[in-house]
């Protein structure tokens, strides 16, 4: 099988790409080649020597797409995007990759003749209030960002392309992922992971919203989870719906503290620090905060049942295991 991973630089795509080139194979089926590009030079993952190309390259540049397709992948992974804040900010940038690169890619797949799997990465942002307190799966779209237009014009295509019989295509609405490793950034949704990251590296981290405010996340384990599950798949169950909310965790900034204190105590809790940001609280209060995803769980898809084991995600692949026990709390 011939796997092709655009975004394999980023936060999902390094591990998914891991995972890949750790399980040698996809559905019991070899990987025999495993293609990884990102606009950045995505990491070269251990395991499946000789297989693994690494690439740099603009998903939306011309001639990108159809170098790509060249290959005649099997598997498509498709995690390229210009995220919510920026694609808000330069408004061209993140329709010509969000929508222009998705459009020239599915193009150049379907042109290869071979019809194959493709899994898009989309997100919940397809959805804008008003909410009820829990969305149903039938939930119309409608986006409240540019960065949601964009992800629900390429579900679009995806679903319509496979009803085709031209690609065997799924939409993947990720739910936040939490706990996001690395440093932390400006998306206004980073505190939700900051809160947990920062403390259990002994570091401080600021909240700047109410205890109440209520969220829905998935780890990065049960990302890539999501998008192995969805490889396999047997897409005649999907019909014409080719989009599917993935399951989440709903729960509180404050049920994530407490997973924090049970989980390395009150001196790492004692490290977040109340703060006032109107604007993050505003921007908060616009996001929906539980979904009910009955169609992904019942066709298999899974996700962690408890803040704790969220948690417990982050220390065993990002810390080793370990929790560095703050000096004193500020
Ligand atoms: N992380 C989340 O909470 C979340 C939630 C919902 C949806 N998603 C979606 O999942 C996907 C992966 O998310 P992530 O958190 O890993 O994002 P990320 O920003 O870490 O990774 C996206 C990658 O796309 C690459 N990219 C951007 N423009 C490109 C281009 N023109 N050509 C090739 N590569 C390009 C970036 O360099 C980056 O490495 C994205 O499509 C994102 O929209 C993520």
């Amino acid at each position: 099988m011939r796997i092709l991973l655009i975004g394999a630089a980023g936060m999902i795509g390094r591990k998914l790409a891991v995972r890949l080139a750790a399980d040698g194979a996809v559905g019991g089926v070899a990987i025999t080649a495993l293609d990884l590009v990102d606009v950045v030079p995505p990491p070269v993952p251990a395991g499946l020597p000789g297989r693994v190309t690494v690439r740099a390259a603009d998903l939306s540049a011309p001639g990108t797409a159809d170098q790509l397709a060249a290959a005649r992948p099997d598997l498509v992974f498709h995690l390229a995007a210009i995220v919510s804040g920026e694609a808000e900010v330069d408004l061209a940038k993140g329709y010509r990759v969000n929508l222009d690169g998705t459009r020239a890619l599915l193009d150049a797949l379907m042109a290869t003749g071979t019809c194959p799997r493709v899994i898009f990465a989309s997100s919940l942002a397809v959805f804008g209030p008003p909410f009820p307190a829990r969305i149903p799966d039938d939930f119309a779209p409608q986006p409240a960002t540019s960065y949601g237009a964009q992800k629900l014009m390429a579900e679009i295509l995806v679903s319509d392309l496979s009803r085709r019989g031209l690609i065997d295509g799924i939409s993947l609405r990720l739910p936040t992922i939490c706990v996001r490793p690395g440093a932390p950034n400006r998306a206004a949704s980073g505190f939700f992971s900051g809160i947990l990251r920062e403390p259990l590296a002994g570091l401080p981290a600021d909240l700047p919203v109410p205890e109440t405010t209520r969220h829905y996340f998935a780890s990065p384990r049960a990302a890539v989870g999501f998008f192995l599950h969805a490889a396999t798949l047997d897409t005649g169950a999907l019909g014409q719906a080719r989009a599917l909310t993935m399951p989440g965790l709903s729960a509180t900034v404050g049920d994530q503290i407490d997973a924090l204190r049970r989980i390395a105590g009150p001196s790492a809790v004692a490290l977040i620090r109340r703060t006032d940001d109107p604007l993050v609280a505003r921007i908060v209060a616009g996001w929906a905060a539980d979904f009910d995803a009955a169609r992904a769980r019942a066709l298999g898809f899974t996700v962690e049942a408890d803040m704790d084991a969220i948690l417990r995600v982050h220390v065993e692949d990002e810390l080793g295991g370990r929790i560095v026990a703050p000096a004193s709390a500020p």
